[in-house]
């Protein structure tokens, strides 16, 4: 069998240990011949591919980003007079470089183009990758962990520099329009104020509870926010809430928008275990002929998961999460009036 690979959508650390897992399955297990396609579906719409064999595959398990290069490009949306020829062209040079099958390593964008392919009857396989774990269908998806491993130690060392000061640190974290990344990490990091989309969270309230916090001596607090909570256009999550917080208690406030850090470096052993578990199981469904379908994380299982039912969705955090009813007894404030 001959298989590509691409990447599409924001890179993460994972991507790398993903491909290997493919590559180094496909090659050494079945003698498959493997291609790199290069940035996102842009490679596949281009003709960008280069052969990969068992030396680009070795030394890339620890390897940030992705050796292939991304793009958001989406085949499927734009201008619909063009928009109609890109399925063609795509399918045209799958047939020419005589794929049998692609891997598609991608976010819920990704996943959704993948369902498109399969339905211009190319077999695609997908795999669930994004910091912001909002891909529907699956526990997890890789660059999660390796992002909450990044952020909770940004907010780890936030506590020293609010305790030398008595200030409050307000903190904003990626994720997109989903809070996982900002509660597992504002729960990593020991945070006070947690506040993510799919909890709607009022200032007023938020100030009084850090007020009240100053009363009771705490010396300084953390306000962990996600970059998708709502907030007047134009302005960061992170500028928004300490604003307020300054102009409704009076407490010095400063804060920090993590960014990109959250995207990049080397996986955690977590994320460098469920991407190459990801990359053998999508090998095995190929040989198996089970096409459409995403690789998924369901307990302590690596199942198939129909691209159909995962396409487009949004995973979001539910409000009654465990994590946020237990934290929700310790006293953390979620913003809202419920405590
Ligand atoms: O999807 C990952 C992500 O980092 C989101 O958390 C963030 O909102 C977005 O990508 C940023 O997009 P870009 O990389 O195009 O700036």
């Amino acid at each position: 069998m001959k298989i590509g690979i691409l990447t599409a959508g924001g890179d993460c650390p994972g991507i790398n240990a993903a491909i290997r897992g493919v590559g180094k399955t496909a090659i050494s297990e079945y003698g498959m011949k493997v291609y790199g396609i290069a940035s996102g579906f842009r490679g596949l719409i281009e003709n960008l591919y280069t052969e990969l064999d068992e030396v680009q595959l070795s030394g890339i398990l620890t390897l940030g980003g992705t050796i292939l290069g991304t793009s958001r490009d989406k085949p499927f949306k734009g201008d619909p007079t063009v928009e109609n020829k890109i399925p063609k062209l795509i399918r045209k040079n799958y047939n020419e470089l005589g794929l049998d099958a692609l891997v598609v390593i991608g976010g819920n964008g990704s996943m959704k183009t993948a369902h498109k392919l399969t339905e211009e009857g190319l077999n695609v396989i997908g795999i669930p990758k994004t910091i912001d774990n909002d891909v529907w269908g699956t526990d997890v998806s890789f660059g999660f962990d390796s992002a909450v491993w990044i952020a909770t130690e940004a907010i780890d060392r936030l506590h020293s520099t609010a305790n030398s000061h008595k200030r409050i640190m307000v903190i904003e974290l990626m994720g997109h329009r989903t809070g996982w990344l900002t509660l597992y990490s504002g729960v990593a990091g020991g945070g006070d104020v947690i506040l993510i989309p799919e909890i709607e969270y009022d200032m007023e309230y938020v100030a009084r509870y850090l007020e009240k916090r100053a009363r009771n001596k705490k010396p300084y607090s953390i306000v962990v926010v996600a970059e998708g909570i709502n907030k007047p256009k134009g302005m960061s999550a992170a500028s928004f809430v300490s604003q307020a917080i300054r102009d409704k208690t009076g407490l010095e406030t400063r804060e920090t928008i993590l960014g990109y850090v959250q995207r990049g470096g080397t996986p955690t052993p977590f994320d460098r275990i469920l991407s190459t578990r990801f990359g053998a199981k999508a090998v095995e469904l190929m040989v198996e002929g089970k096409f459409g379908m995403m690789v998924s994380k369901d307990g302590e299982h690596i199942v198939p998961v129909p691209l159909s039912e995962v396409g487009g969705k949004v995973k979001l955090v539910p409000p009654d999460h465990s994590l946020i009813r237990k934290t929700r007894k310790m006293g953390i404030s979620f913003g809202d009036k419920k405590i």
